[in-house]
């Protein structure tokens, strides 16, 4: 799904409105700025009387300027560090808050947007485009507001002196705007390509480091480093681009800036033009256009700066403005159901009775259907078992039930309310949900386990949880128990481990229905028989649904549904399937055959 660029006036008022409440604090930034840009107007309209006067012995100058000039320092000094901080402030208060609604929208948007987009764009744009605005917003802030008021404190200074020589070096102002014109849409274009770099970058990098056993048994280091390689010598080149882009606007305002020199010495020395200027005067225009150099030379970066800025706002509100998973999904359904019609109100807790009619589901982008007109019933206090070859789209069928993915075709109901009238964060809190890939996250034992949500679960209740899912056996023996640290996504533990981890989470949660995808796969048959225990327990007023690939598992279903290539097969109980079902007979002899093969599974 490709972002949208939006229209550049839009970014900018977006970002100003979310200056809004700091209006009192950016009135202090600019005061403080313009004190510095008076004071350096200032210093050089002095500079006529110090020349003209100060070196004559009956002036009086020669008392009060030094203390003039000191005041002026002062206020300078003053004014820029005031200046400056209020507005890094500002700004880092901006990005902070723009950050924070970055990744809470991360929260809420839907599995298809993670599903298209890589992990490392993501995490750049949270980490280095957001840093973009900040450094880039704030540095231009500074620059525009100060610049701008000091080069017009300058021109000020000149037109006071002397309007002739003032107004004909205006002539070169068109110039200098063209310039700039043209090189900001460049640095524009660049910028948001180093960002798209950027996000290259961290995405291999991340691979990388998460695969690097991979990496390292298939020999990938060449192709990884020639990978990584590729990405970041094109960042350093669309950095140089940058930087050259950046000089040769610089450089061309100096160029013109020296010209314009040129231009008033020879108007001030042309006897001809009879200007009658004093060396005073001359000085003091003289000194305001050299001292208007170096800000005219920011204010041409600044430009470039505030579309660094601009592009990395884009690139943040892009995400911002998706629909989230609840807004997209009413979208959708919108269009489909009648707005008028009752809405039963769904119950605290559901009972867990769920029915699937006639449903049909394709991911987008793909040509077959991931479902077709698969039609269930599942009744609390009994186990269901999905089975069927992989690919045939029990992954997804579980994932709908949690609405992570809307029907295409017919509706799903519980407690024979249709799913989309529950409320997304209701209907979740009905569903325990174990996936196929355990995800686990860089702390306790407990905290992974009382996770979110269930933080607030007594002790008891934890360890209850923990005992069922059997996680206390090893626990018992890691160093620090139920505190020791898991590590990054739990690598610190077996795939057996990180299995009865995940299931112990899921009991805690103790929700009307459970759901297991695979999620006794990688258990060693004493503790699957453990667990298999555990549930017998729990399903007397429960809804559980088991994807299971070994067969032994679900033996005891209470139905089983054999699906493929998203229909459903048939569905029957186990021994019934045995003597009726040839697809169904042709599992369980692999499962055999396995078996037979001595490929006994055990906890790796
Ligand atoms: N996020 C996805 N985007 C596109 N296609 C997908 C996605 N997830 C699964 N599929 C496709 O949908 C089909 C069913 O997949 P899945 O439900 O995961 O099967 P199972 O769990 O039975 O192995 C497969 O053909 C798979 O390639
Ligand atoms: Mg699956």
């Amino acid at each position: 799904m490709a972002l949208d660029d939006h229209e550049q006036p839009a970014v900018w008022r977006r970002l100003l409105a979310r200056l809004k409440p700091y209006w009192a604090w950016f009135i202090l930034a600019v005061l403080g700025l313009l004190l510095d840009s008076l004071a350096q107007s200032g210093f050089i309209y002095l500079l006529r009387p110090l020349i003209d006067e100060g070196f004559s012995a009956e002036s009086a100058v020669g008392q009060w300027l030094p203390l003039a000039m000191f005041g002026l320092i002062l206020m300078r000094v003053f004014g820029n560090f005031v200046g400056i901080y209020t507005t890094v402030w500002i700004g880092r208060k901006v990005v902070n808050r723009l950050r924070a609604d970055l990744f809470g929208h991360y929260l809420l948007l839907p599995q298809r947007f993670f599903d298209q987009h890589s992990a490392g764009d993501l995490v750049s744009r949270v980490t280095y485009n957001t840093d973009q605005v900040a450094q880039a917003a704030t540095n231009g802030m500074i620059t525009a507001v100060r610049d701008s008021l000091t080069v017009l404190g300058l021109i000020t200074v000149m037109l006071l002196q002397s309007l002739v020589l003032s107004l004909s070096l205006a002539l070169l102002l068109p110039v200098v705007v063209l310039v700039v014109g043209v090189i900001s849409r460049r640095f524009r274009r660049l910028s948001r390509r180093i960002q798209e770099s950027m996000g290259d970058l961290t995405h291999v990098t991340e691979e990388t480091v998460r695969g690097h056993q991979v990496v390292k048994m298939y020999a990938g280091e060449a192709y990884e480093r020639q990978r990584f390689d590729a990405h970041s010598e094109r960042n350093r080149q669309l950095h140089q681009r940058l930087i050259g882009t950046q000089l040769l606007s610089s450089s061309l305002v100096q160029l013109f800036a020296g010209l314009a020199l040129l231009l008033l010495l020879y108007l001030a020395t042309q006897k001809s033009f009879d200007l009658d200027i004093s060396a005073g005067v001359f000085i003091s225009v003289l000194g305001a256009m050299v001292a208007m150099i170096a800000p005219m030379k920011r204010l041409t970066n600044v430009h470039a700066q505030l579309q660094k800025a601009l592009a990395a706002a884009d690139s943040v509100f892009a995400v911002i403005d998706l629909a989230s998973e609840d807004e997209e999904q009413a979208q959708a359904l919108r269009s489909r159901i009648p707005a008028e019609r009752t809405v039963a109100e769904p119950p605290a807790r559901s009972s867990g009775r769920i029915e699937l009619r006639q449903v049909g589901f394709r991911y987008p982008q793909r040509e077959h259907a991931a479902l077709e007109q698969v039609s269930l019933q599942l009744q609390p206090g009994t186990v269901t078992a999905l089975v069927g070859r992989s690919g045939s789209g029990k992954t997804t069928l579980a994932s709908m039930l949690a609405r992570f993915h809307l029907p295409d075709q017919g509706e799903i109901l519980l407690d024979g309310i249709p799913l989309q009238d529950w409320s997304l964060p209701h209907l979740r809190r009905q569903i325990a949900y174990v996936g196929q890939d355990v995800v686990l996250f860089n702390d306790t034992l407990y905290n992974n386990i009382a996770y979110g949500g269930m933080a607030d679960a007594t002790r008891d209740q934890v360890l209850a949880a923990i005992a069922a899912a059997h996680v206390d056996e090893f626990a018992s023996r890691l160093p620090q128990g139920l505190d020791t640290p898991i590590g990054d996504r739990g690598h610190l533990l077996s795939g057996g481990q990180r299995q009865r981890l995940a299931l112990a989470r899921a009991l805690l949660k103790d929700a009307p229905i459970l759901i297991l995808d695979e999620a006794t796969s990688s258990l060693d048959n004493v503790s699957q028989q453990y667990i298999q225990d555990a549930l017998q327990l729990l399903q007397t007023d429960r809804t559980v649904l088991i994807i299971a690939h070994r067969l032994q598992t679900i033996e005891h279903a209470d139905s089983i549904v054999l699906l493929e290539a998203g229909r459903v097969l048939a569905q029957g109980r186990h021994a019934t399937l045995l003597d009726e079902c040839p697809a169904y007979q042709r599992l369980q002899q692999q499962a055999v055959s396995e078996t037979d093969s001595g490929c006994v599974d055990s906890e790796s």
